[in-house]
């Protein structure tokens, strides 16, 4: 690895399938940068909610919000503690924030907006020019970097899915309803895969990993194959 081009790496799939989890492993074993675009629309959602942008209906104010769009500034800061990244909006670490129940039931229809996808598109593209990343979405091998090296397609059955984002939630000290972390994994992956602009959607050149039945340490062991069999 070591002189060589660093690489620009890809991992798109539904929510919840453990994306962020392998995509942070990997970066670590490779010592590259790893960045969270979900957490970045999560940002944007929850600067919506504080300014009173979102009703209690879920409509949202789309010209105040466009209006707003530039105040927003997303940043990652490696936790020390945690050896992991935390999430920054404008300064502020709001890493925990942007996971509840709350922000997770707003984020998708944010996320569809064009205004909103532009502008974390392209400070997306911006973090990673100089390559050496490994960013996780659902657009990533499609529309932010379509000619990244390696790119990924991870999937995994609902119900894995929703089980694994319960004990996530439980874990934390959240409270949490399986059958309502069920119906809102299907809510967002509807309104990923069907809006119009950059679709979840696998890449035509994109690798499947069905994670379904497989354990982390598993999961790590193909990434890191895939990625020596792309780079050697
Ligand atoms: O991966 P996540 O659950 O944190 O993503 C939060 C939401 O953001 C999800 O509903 C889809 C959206 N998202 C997106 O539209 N494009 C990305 N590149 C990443 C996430």
């Amino acid at each position: 690895m070591n002189g060589k081009k660093k690489i620009t790496i890809a991992i798109d799939g539904h929510s919840s399938c453990g994306k962020s989890t392998m995509a942070k492993d990997l970066a670590r074993t490779i010592g590259y940068i790893y960045i969270d675009s979900g957490a970045m629309y999560r940002c944007c959602t929850l600067f919506a909610m504080r300014n009173g942008l979102i009703a209690e209906d879920g409509s949202i104010d789309e010209s105040e919000f466009e209006r707003r769009m530039p105040e927003i500034q997303v940043s990652f800061k490696l936790n020390e503690a945690t050896g992991r990244p935390d999430t920054y909006l404008n300064g502020e670490c709001v890493e925990q924030e942007i996971r509840t129940m709350e922000v997770s039931s707003h984020v998708s229809p944010v996320a569809a907006l064009p205004f909103v996808r532009a502008a974390m598109t392209a400070q997306q593209q911006a973090m990673g020019r100089e390559g050496g990343i490994v960013m996780d979405g659902r657009d990533i091998g499609t529309a932010v970097f379509p000619d990244a090296e390696m790119k990924v397609f991870v999937t995994a059955s609902d119900e894995i899915r929703a089980q694994r984002r319960y004990d996530e939630l439980v874990a934390k000290g959240q409270k949490a309803d399986f059958d309502e972390v069920l119906a809102n994994l299907r809510e967002r992956d509807r309104i990923d895969s069907t809006r119009e602009v950059a679709p979840l959607r696998q890449a035509d050149d994109a690798y499947v990993l069905d994670n379904s039945h497989m354990s982390i340490p598993e999961q790590n062991q193909w990434l890191i194959e895939l990625f020596d069999k792309l780079t050697s």
